[in-house]
């Protein structure tokens, strides 16, 4: 399944069978097991126990609402994870919110299409979380210069609200801040999160 050449019917049944899923400890076990040689793993080493421990960090953020895990189920399968993050509002320019979003597919549902429904139901599951006050007006994701996949699957996304947030932009700070966590040049994509009506 490629997005492009979808009928509106079947883009909406696709988009029907994607649920967002508390994670459960078999879901980590494999999840893990199958990204053991995925060169975009998410963790800066492969051993079980960064995993855990990364996992678990972000789900005692949740606890205090300032981040979400969710295991990506399509049509009741196993496909992948995403994760939503407040941004503090020191990295924001003035009235301004935002969560940072993250997508990752298991390298078996990537080049299917399911990157852009997926996204759609990160944007719609960040909108409603509990722990903010209101709706974040942004929804920003951060990719790694170097991750050109990512970057290539952003580039095509054909939603005419989304955009690549520049350098020297109103997220700079939020940009700087990133690529300083991430050790190295990241880019900022940015989905205006009230586009998707609830
Ligand atoms: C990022 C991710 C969600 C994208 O989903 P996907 O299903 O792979 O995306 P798509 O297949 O729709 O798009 C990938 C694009 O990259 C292109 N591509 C594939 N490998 C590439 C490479 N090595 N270099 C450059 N472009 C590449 C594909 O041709 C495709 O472009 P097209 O749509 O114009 O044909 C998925 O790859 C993933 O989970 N990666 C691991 C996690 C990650 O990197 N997350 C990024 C942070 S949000």
């Amino acid at each position: 399944m490629k997005q492009t050449g979808l009928s509106d019917a079947s883009r909406a049944n696709a988009a029907a069978s994607i649920q967002l899923l508390p994670i459960q400890r078999e879901d980590a076990a494999v999840l893990w097991h199958h990204a053991r040689d995925d060169d975009a793993w998410v963790t800066p080493d492969r051993h079980w126990q960064t995993w855990v421990a990364w996992v678990e960090a972000l789900l005692a953020a949740e606890v205090m609402g300032w981040s979400w895990l969710r295991t990506v189920s399509i049509t009741g399968r196993l496909a992948g994870f995403v994760t939503v993050r407040t941004v503090e509002a020191a990295l924001l320019p003035p009235e301004t919110t935002a969560v940072e979003c993250g997508t990752y597919l298991l390298p078996a549902w990537r080049g299917l299409g399911w990157n852009a429904l997926v996204k759609q139901a990160t944007i719609h599951f960040a909108r409603s979380v509990a722990g903010m006050a209101a709706p974040p007006d942004w929804c920003l994701f951060v990719v790694p210069e170097d991750n050109h996949r990512a970057i290539a699957a952003f580039r095509s996304l054909d939603w005419s609200w989304s955009m690549e947030l520049g350098p020297g932009g109103s997220f700079a700070r939020f940009a700087r801040r990133k690529s300083w966590e991430a050790g190295r040049p990241c880019v900022v994509f940015g989905c205006r999160a009230a586009v998707l009506a609830p």
